[in-house]
């Protein structure tokens, strides 16, 4: 007759056998890591780990040799949590770990920079130059209404000025428009009433227009506005005669021409000498050695008794100028579709600070 335990005895040498081999493993285990010390938690201590496996076997054992079997385990218990503690305090002393091996000589990763845009670029030098002889920065809204976009400018009704700007009008309420011009900051500006005014103002605006190389139904402008008693046209050109030359170099020469706007008398558009040739003629100035690059004028008395401000008391002048355009003259380019395309390729190549 079999003796009735013989599968499990056999099944249990084999049993305590595999745990000595397990021990051995264990004892001779080496970590030079923080990552190995975990490493070796996770398999031997973990809730997967080798002692809840081994442990598990004991509903296997026999009841009598339970006692025996539990003794095993409590030691291999022992043993293997033992080895562990050694293990974290190689890594590390008074319990802190130490930082897994890092190697300081590596280069470090290389952040991808982005770029100003070129209108940002343009606008902050534009901006800055009149900011240092006093000028402070206003805005106005782009969603504008007709009293501060054309009829406070002396732009009335059936003034055949408005057709010089194709308006988009805000089909809910006709009233209102995206504003043609950064003119309007000028009526908030005088609207305001705090005399003196010396302020620019640079935004985007809006005009139906198709788009081509050489138009676009929105871009941008900063507008000039100084009013104060005794503020000449002289005074005009001479801060414009400043401005071109920070923005274009000191070789500039101005020439003011007469021109016509609403909101200005006299006024006129200033032209530079051509900053690429010196005025021998090239493409830039289309051979004629100048280059328009702004319409100015002294405010017209009209606008400052729109706005209730004694026009016998005081005169200003304003100014306005395209970004886009003093941006394609400065970086010599001949299309404004780029602008608003958002090629990386050509976006990436301003990396200068102005
Ligand atoms: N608002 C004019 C334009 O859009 C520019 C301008 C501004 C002219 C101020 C004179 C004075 O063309």
């Amino acid at each position: 007759m079999r003796a009735a335990g013989f599968p499990y005895l056999r099944a249990m040498e084999e049993l305590l056998q595999k745990i000595r081999e397990y021990e051995a493993e264990i004892s001779s285990y080496t970590a030079t890591s923080a990552e190995s010390a975990e490493a070796f938690r996770i398999k031997y201590l973990g809730t997967k780990g080798l002692l809840k496996t081994v442990m598990g076997e004991m509903k296997t054992v026999p009841n009598e040799r339970k006692r025996e079997f539990g003794q095993v385990l409590n030691e291999f218990k022992q043993l293997t949590e033992k080895k562990y503690e050694e293990l974290k305090n190689i890594q590390g002393t008074n319990g802190h770990q130490a930082a897994p091996e890092m190697d300081f000589s590596l280069p470090g990763d290389l952040l991808p920079v982005g770029t100003r845009h070129p209108i940002s670029l343009i606008r902050n030098r534009i901006v800055s130059i009149f900011q240092r002889l006093g000028f402070a920065v206003a805005e106005g809204p782009e969603i504008e209404d007709d009293w501060h976009n054309f009829t406070a400018l002396n732009m009335l009704e059936n003034h055949p000025a408005r057709d010089m700007q194709d308006t988009f009008y805000i089909h809910q309420q006709p009233d209102w428009l995206l504003r043609t011009h950064t003119s309007n900051v000028q009526i908030r500006e005088l609207e305001k009433g705090h005399l003196p005014i010396r302020v620019i103002c640079p935004g985007r605006v809006y005009r139906n227009e198709t788009i081509s190389a050489r138009a676009h139904c929105f871009f941008h402008q900063v507008e000039g506005l100084y009013v104060d008693e005794n503020v000449s046209f002289a005074d005009l050109k001479q801060t414009l005669y400043f401005f071109a030359q920070e923005m274009y170099g000191k070789d500039v020469k101005p020439r003011f021409r007469p021109s016509y706007f609403p909101f200005t008398e006299p006024s006129a558009e200033m032209d530079i000498s051509c900053f690429i040739c010196g005025g021998k003629g090239c493409s830039v100035c289309k051979h004629t050695g100048w280059v328009e690059i702004l319409g100015c004028g002294m405010v017209h008395p009209k606008l400052l008794e729109n706005c209730g401000i004694d026009s016998s008391k005081y005169t200003g002048y304003a100014f306005g100028l395209g970004i886009e355009r003093s941006a394609m003259l400065k970086y010599q380019m001949n299309d404004l579709r780029l602008f608003s395309e958002n090629d990386l390729r050509f976006l990436k190549q301003f990396t200068a600070t102005y």
